[in-house]
């Protein structure tokens, strides 16, 4: 394995690359971050990674990881919740080869966040069945089972009470209703519920900016598998999208 690897993170609202010491799941010099172009169609911000890997000075023999807020089965995209519709259909690896001049290794933004909290996080080394979720605008999801990624779970999406369980209990839809950290996690102790019913897993992590916060919620919850908040934050989609390049390259 590399032990230099890039990730690049593709979210609604910023871009953001970096180099990072496999060994270490650090970064190497400083994170580099622009707005994510508007409309985000594929070619828009295709040209926004290319700009990234340029000014990091990504060597031809580092591994490059990409994530997408989205499933990416087989190089391409089948839906988009999030983000521009034109991605729906995309060809990832072709439209990066084009605009890169290069292969990359594309991923879910969710997996890539999952697999950093096993291989440097809060949830290192953990063995059984990991469900990872991270809270923002949408929910994601990864399933890790001792340390093997089971790749493009769409946990967010479960149909629940007759909603898209996101829009009923991401951390995006806490803020956009107003609702206080009790009403919250009412929502939260229904999905989170629903999921240790269909998963039986040994532990829940929750990433995402919201997990700051933990102690504001876990508290509330009743569930009898432990839960933890993600121990990387905001470095988790580009360390476990490099992580993830150095191990899954061609
Ligand atoms: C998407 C997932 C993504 C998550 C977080 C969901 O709406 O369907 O693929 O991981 O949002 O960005």
């Amino acid at each position: 394995m590399a032990h230099i690897a890039c990730g690049i993170d593709i979210g609604g609202s910023g871009v953001k690359a970096a180099l990072v010491d496999l060994d270490t799941g650090e970064y190497i010099g400083d994170q580099i971050r622009i707005p994510t172009p508007k409309p985000a169609t594929p070619g828009a911000v295709a040209r926004v990674c290319r700009e990234l890997v340029d000014r990091l000075g990504v060597g031809a023999d580092v591994p490059i990881g990409v994530t997408f807020p989205a499933p990416v089965f087989n190089g391409v995209i089948p839906f988009m919740a999030n983000l521009d519709q034109s991605w729906v259909g995309t060809d990832v690896n072709a439209l990066m080869s084009e605009h890169l001049g290069r292969g990359v290794v594309p991923l879910n933004d969710a997996d890539a966040a999952g697999i950093a909290e096993v291989a440097y996080g809060a949830a290192k080394d953990a063995k059984g069945v990991v469900v990872f979720t991270t809270q923002g605008t949408g929910i994601g999801s990864a399933i890790i089972v001792d340390g093997r990624l089971m790749t493009n779970t769409e946990l967010g999406h479960l149909e629940l009470d007759g909603h898209d369980a996101e829009k009923r209990a991401s951390s995006g839809q806490k803020t956009l209703q107003g609702l206080d950290w009790a009403q919250w996690a009412e929502r939260l102790q229904r999905y989170y519920s629903h999921l240790e019913m269909l998963l039986s897993p040994d532990l829940f992590v929750v990433g995402g900016g919201v997990s700051e916060n933990a102690d504001k919620f876990m508290p509330l919850l009743e569930l009898r598998t432990p839960m933890i908040p993600a121990k990387l934050l905001n470095t988790a989609g580009i360390v476990g999208a490099a992580y993830y390049a150095a191990n899954h390259q061609d």
